[in-house]
């Protein structure tokens, strides 16, 4: 009997054995990380005098024109443009080939940052839109005229189709450019842009030079002016320089980007949500509190259990610092975020998170490290079908250069890792299905270089890993 007990404790023990070499294995085999051979170069900022940049031509003719989402259903737009040489109206003229044309009134703001004093800052939201209509829109009243267009949204629903591009860490160079280019011909053809954050990088230069920030608002108004872009804060936001008395955070980025963010019972315009077709987005503030008690904290909170996903199937969340991110770049910079709010995440079924500030592409498995706490050493993320997958897609372009070096050996949630610029785009088909597709600027205009079908987490909770089928 004795001798039976050994052998069964020796057999025990070789379970075990392999069963630490198999989590081992688990833990060690990670996914793609690509061959691809990009040219390494250092991005460029293209230089002031580029086409990119030129100031449309008339006598305070308005520029750098963008436009957001303006309410929380998709009927209101936020229409903003910048005039220079006087303030000048604060109407936008618009009509649809169903309505006649109306008229709405916002308002004008400066700011001064240093020696810098921006141009006349313009924020009109126009309401009452009917949804899937494409609507003309003209500012600069008064003055030299330009004339837009956007198209709204359909009702939100259940199934309505939607197809979201998805930018981050733009910035402002030959890359940068590349990268919205590719947007803009991807045959995908994204309707709105998820930005997470990183917009112009105006605070790279001497004295957080602002001029910057009107030469990517000309920029990019070649596309924002005609789809919205909804916005999330990155540190390239914050602008804190108490070396030049500037000492209030976001101060550019808040004067000139507005979001709804009063429609989802906000407080600050850093975190909220939009519901926009099939899908309920929520904007996540890496740089403001969010830890217990803090105003994020409590309206994420209460956010969470409103989403009702008979009416918005597809829960996406953006924020800047990825909670997983494998590059040896910003390593760990989210940890406190996903400590606080990854139970919240895993409870509501999250299905993606996107991220940037990472300068390079990283998409997860569905993994979660919930289980961790501080006293029982588990805190290895394993694979958990009501995780989302987190998705880093900091790869605009900007002046700072691609991330390229890498943890190794790759984790093993980590499904797919690359150094090159590019975008996205998230491809919602109905209430289970959604297509997307990862693009480097290095390819043809239709080429994902990285795709993945995507499977609802609530009416189609099946697995969908690109790693296990
Ligand atoms: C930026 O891209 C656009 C569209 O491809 C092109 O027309 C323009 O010349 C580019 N500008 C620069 C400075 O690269
Ligand atoms: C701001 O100050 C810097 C030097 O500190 C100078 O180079 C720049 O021309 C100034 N800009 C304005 C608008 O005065
Ligand atoms: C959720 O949305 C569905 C579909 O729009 C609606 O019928 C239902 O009443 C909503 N549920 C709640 C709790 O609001
Ligand atoms: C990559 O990052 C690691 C960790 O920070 C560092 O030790 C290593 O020197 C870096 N390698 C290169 C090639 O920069
Ligand atoms: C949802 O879309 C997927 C992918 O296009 C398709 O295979 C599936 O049949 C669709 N479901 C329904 C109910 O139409
Ligand atoms: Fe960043």
């Amino acid at each position: 009997m004795a001798k039976m007990g050994t052998s069964s404790r020796v057999a025990a023990a070789i379970v075990v054995v392999l069963g630490i070499v198999l989590s081992l294995a688990v833990v060690c085999n990670g996914g793609k990380t690509s061959s691809f051979v990009r040219k390494v170069e250092k991005a460029v900022d293209m230089p002031l005098d580029s086409d990119v940049f030129k100031v449309p031509p008339g006598y305070n003719a308005p520029q750098q024109v963008h436009i957001t989402q303006g309410d929380q259903l998709g009927k209101a737009v936020i229409v903003s443009w910048v005039t220079v040489e006087e303030p000048g109206s604060n109407t936008v003229l618009y009509w649809s080939a169903y309505s006649k044309k109306q008229k709405s009134e916002g308002k004008v703001t400066t700011y001064k940052f240093y020696n810098y004093t921006s141009g006349y800052i313009h924020h009109t939201t126009i309401r009452n839109l009917k949804f899937n209509t494409k609507y003309y829109y003209v500012v600069g009243i008064g003055h030299t005229e330009r004339q837009f267009w956007f198209i709204t949204p359909p009702e939100v629903g259940p199934d309505v189709p939607y197809t979201f591009g998805l930018i981050g860490d733009l910035g402002q160079s030959f890359d940068s450019n590349k990268t919205l280019t590719h947007y803009e011909l991807n045959p995908q053809k994204g309707q709105a842009v998820l930005f997470v954050g990183d917009l112009s990088y105006a605070d790279i230069h001497p004295n957080h030079d602002n001029v910057k920030w009107d030469t990517w608002g000309r920029f990019t108004e070649r596309s924002v002016a005609y789809q919205p872009w909804i916005w999330t804060a990155g540190n390239h936001e914050i602008d804190f320089a108490p070396e030049l008395g500037e000492t209030k955070p976001f101060k550019p980025y808040t004067h000139r980007y507005h979001v709804p963010y009063k429609a989802s019972q906000s407080t600050a315009p850093f975190w909220y949500s939009v519901k926009r077709a099939s899908a309920y987005i929520i904007v996540l503030s890496s740089y403001s509190a969010y830890g217990k008690y803090t105003p994020q904290n409590q309206w994420l909170g209460k956010e969470l259990p409103k989403v009702n996903r008979s009416e918005t199937p597809w829960l996406i969340v953006l924020m800047h610092s990825p909670w997983y991110n494998s590059y040896n770049y910003h390593y760990m910079e989210g940890e406190t975020m996903r400590v606080m709010y990854e139970t919240w995440f895993v409870k509501y079924k999250v299905d993606v998170v996107f991220a940037g500030h990472v300068h390079a592409y990283e998409r997860t498995e569905r993994i979660s490290n919930v289980a961790y706490n501080i006293v029982n050493g588990i805190c290895i993320p394993v694979k958990d079908q009501s995780a989302p997958v987190y998705i880093t897609i900091g790869d605009g372009g900007n002046l700072e250069g691609l991330a390229t070096n890498m943890t190794e050996p790759q984790p093993a949630y980590s499904a797919y890792r690359e150094a090159s610029f590019g975008h996205a785009t998230f491809d919602i088909k109905n209430r289970t299905h959604a297509y997307y597709g990862w693009h480097r600027n290095q390819d043809g205009y239709a080429v994902t270089a990285d795709s993945m079908w995507f499977f609802n987490r609530y009416y189609h909770p099946v697995d969908d890993s690109t790693s296990a089928q």
